[in-house]
């Protein structure tokens, strides 16, 4: 199990190391990841380059016994890379530049930057890769999260690139793009600008394109320098730090291109979904590479400064966050940052030794964690206890959340609402694109499928083919890949196995706004008309709510579960199920609430026979199954009970009735071995176990 945190000794005198390394051994910490904004340290002008403090530093953690991370160091140039070369700053939409002064003020695409960019990495690679302490690599850091596009010359001419190749002609891309609509047609690719402030709405096809050019061009960044330091040599695991469910980097492509995946998870103290929103990560980048530990690379030790309001994390609270992510697959537990910052927009941020020092809860608390991890040894490899599945995709997100459709969705919030339904009940879930359904699952969720490539479609149908159980709609297969209709209506892919047939949409009213056109929709519901923005159904018994469409559907073949109560298609099918030979689709047509979804879900597992890790779970107890280890956290504010059959993995103990109190974690060891768990020494990358 790894421990530690980002390090930045270059903010502190050098006499300070000492007591860090110090401090570091005290706290159970035995890796840090070292110079991640060090450029202007390492680089101060063109030409110069000073190495001898990070030499110093990296003997002094080896001496002491704490290995590194190593960061390339790419994520802020210093002031001198802006100043002799403009070129390599970002653009908003309207072309106006983004300055430096901040950090991540690069165009992912300008090749002066690449090239800069790569000297260094190039330089630090050849100077460290055989340092015994250096078992891993950092590229970059969190690549986009403040500059989720760039709109600059750099990416305009790199997008003209990356399309010519894409499309090979310009007669490919129009027909890609359907530009004979609003007269888009384009003569030569030189004549593409990125989707730049316009007056209206852009081609979506386009901006669907110019999305997946973003994802690349960072990832593109990552490759480079990986490339750098593999031929420097690098034996050990290179990676960079994802941020979960973050819309513009496609991490299911990036993800064959990490050793070890690496993710950053801030869970906000006061939301009332936090638990719920950091398993779904949690689950996200397991799922990313089944099989293979993850890192949990930077969380918070208490508060963090970049939300409105930052309040601490309760009592406890670390730990049973910690613990999320260890019964979620991840081997490594690591914060932002080591030693709080004294000066620069962050000093107001937690690290695991505060400025007010060790007399402190956090530093109790993250004493009290080294140890406890210390004591849980080897884990069971992550990925193979889930025998459900739900379908999150980084190209539906960008497609379905486009303007100009019937009605405004919220992607995520929709897959984090059915994901919650079996979170809740402590049912383990894996989180795959629509290609990946396949018989290690019993029940794949796929409720939002709007662009469905074709290699999606051939898989869920050979999924429900083979016996699998699948649930899709409502606006799903809607668009292939190109953010087009398809010959012959909707549906098209997935409509025999669904064994319905699509007429409609129907849109529901979305919330009354002053203004004209809008005002009416407000009188619609002062008349009586009952309320425009939902439509009732029962499902078992429970009576749920539709929202934004209840879509006008036909049963061809399939059964019809449930109609419409009400609203503009009452009495027509409002949830359907076609059975097979072997397996079940089944198709909702309108978007539940979430009784609605849980109704459903409930209904799916009872007949699926998806079971949960632990029966019956108490209110704020949650429960992850990684092989024989049962991981039972109570976030509540109560003290729970519940049976565990198993010993306690930090005890020994074996346990049985068990209560636990607010914050209260237990590590449950299942009796039986696993047979079907391979070797939890093959997962993680050698250098780092
Ligand atoms: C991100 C960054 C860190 C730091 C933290 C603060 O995770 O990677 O450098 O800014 O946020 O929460």
């Amino acid at each position: 199990m790894l421990y530690g945190a980002d390090y930045n000794p270059d903010q502190w005198p050098e006499d300070v190391w000492d007591d860090d390394v110090r401090r570091m051994n005290e706290a159970g910490v035995n890796i840090v990841s070292l110079g991640i904004f060090a450029w202007s340290r390492i680089q101060p002008a063109e030409g110069v380059w000073d190495f001898g403090w990070l030499d110093r530093v990296i003997d002094t953690l080896h001496a002491g016994g704490i290995r590194v991370n190593l960061a390339t160091a790419t994520a802020s140039p210093p002031p001198w890379v802006s100043a002799t070369y403009p070129e390599t700053l970002p653009a908003d939409e309207t072309g106006a530049s983004y300055w430096p002064g901040s950090r991540q003020h690069f165009a992912p695409s300008s090749p002066v930057y690449r090239r800069l960019a790569g000297e260094l990495v190039r330089r630090i690679a050849e100077r460290y890769v055989d340092h015994p302490a250096v078992v891993m690599w950092h590229v970059g850091n969190e690549f986009g999260c403040h500059l989720w596009m760039d709109y600059s010359d750099a990416a305009r001419d790199a997008y003209r690139l990356w399309l010519r190749e894409r499309y090979g002609t310009v007669e490919a891309l129009n027909a890609a793009w359907g530009t004979t609509f609003w007269s888009q047609r384009y003569g030569a690719f030189d004549e593409v600008f990125p989707p730049r402030l316009a007056p209206y709405s852009h081609n979506p096809s386009s901006m669907l394109d110019f999305r997946r050019f973003t994802s690349d061009m960072l990832l593109e960044c990552y490759l480079a320098e990986r490339r750098i330091l593999l031929a420097a040599g690098a034996t050990q695991p290179i990676t960079t730090n994802f941020m979960g469910p973050f819309k513009p980097a496609d991490y299911r492509r990036w993800a064959p291109h990490m050793d070890v995946i690496a993710d950053d998870c801030y869970p906000d103290p006061a939301h009332p979904t936090r638990v719920r929103d950091s398993a779904f990560q949690r689950d996200l980048v397991r799922s990313l590479k089944p099989g293979v530990p993850w890192l949990l690379w930077e969380q918070a030790t208490d508060a963090v400064n970049w939300r409105p309001a930052n309040p601490g994390k309760a009592p406890g609270a670390l730990a049973a966050e910690t613990a999320q992510s260890i019964g979620r697959g991840a081997d490594g537990i690591m914060f932002f940052q080591w030693r709080q910052s004294r000066a620069g927009s962050e000093k107001f941020h937690s690290a695991m030794l505060p400025h007010a020092g060790t007399q402190t809860r956090t530093w109790q608390e993250v004493v009290s964690l080294g140890e406890r991890l210390r004591r849980l040894g080897e884990l069971p490899a992550p990925g193979s206890d889930a025998r459900a599945a739900l379908v999150f995709d980084w190209e539906n997100w960008w497609a379905v959340e486009e303007r100009d459709h019937p009605f405004e969705i919220d992607y995520l919030a929709v897959a984090l609402e059915w994901y919650g339904a079996l979170h809740r009940r402590g049912v383990m879930v894996d989180i795959i694109g629509p290609e990946e359904a396949d018989a290690r699952y019993d029940l794949v969720l796929a409720p939002a499928l709007y662009l469905l490539r074709d290699d999606g479609a051939a898989a869920l149908n050979r999924y429900v083919g083979e016996g699998g159980t699948l649930l899709t709609g409502p606006f799903s297969d809607i668009v292939d890949q190109h953010d087009q209709f398809c010959d012959g209506g909707f549906i098209t892919r997935l409509g025999e196995a669904l064994g319905i047939r699509y007429e409609d949409f129907g849109a529901l009213a979305g919330p009354p706004a002053g203004g004209m056109g809008v005002g009416a929709l407000g009188a619609v519901g002062a008349v009586g008309a009952g309320d425009p923005q939902t439509v009732a159904l029962t499902l078992d018994g429970i009576a749920a709510r539709g929202t934004l469409v209840a879509e006008a559907i036909h049963a061809t073949t399939a059964e019809v579960v449930v109609v419409f109560d009400d609203g503009p298609n009452a009495g027509r099918p409002a949830l359907t199920r076609q059975r097979h030979r072997a397996g079940e689709a089944w198709y909702v047509a309108t978007m539940p609430d979430a009784t609605g979804v849980d109704a459903i879900v409930a209904r799916l597992l009872r007949e699926t026979g998806v079971r949960p890790v632990v029966d019956d779970l108490p209110d704020g107890v949650e429960v992850a199954r990684r092989g024989s280890l049962v991981t039972v956290i109570n976030h509540g504010d109560v003290p729970a009970t519940l049976d565990l059959a198993g010993t306690d993995v930090e005890s020994g103990h074996p346990l049985g009735r068990t209560e636990l109190a607010p914050q209260q974690v237990v590590f449950c060891a299942l009796p039986l071995a696993e047979p079907s768990t391979p070797d939890a020494t093959e997962r993680i990358p050698a250098a780092v176990s």
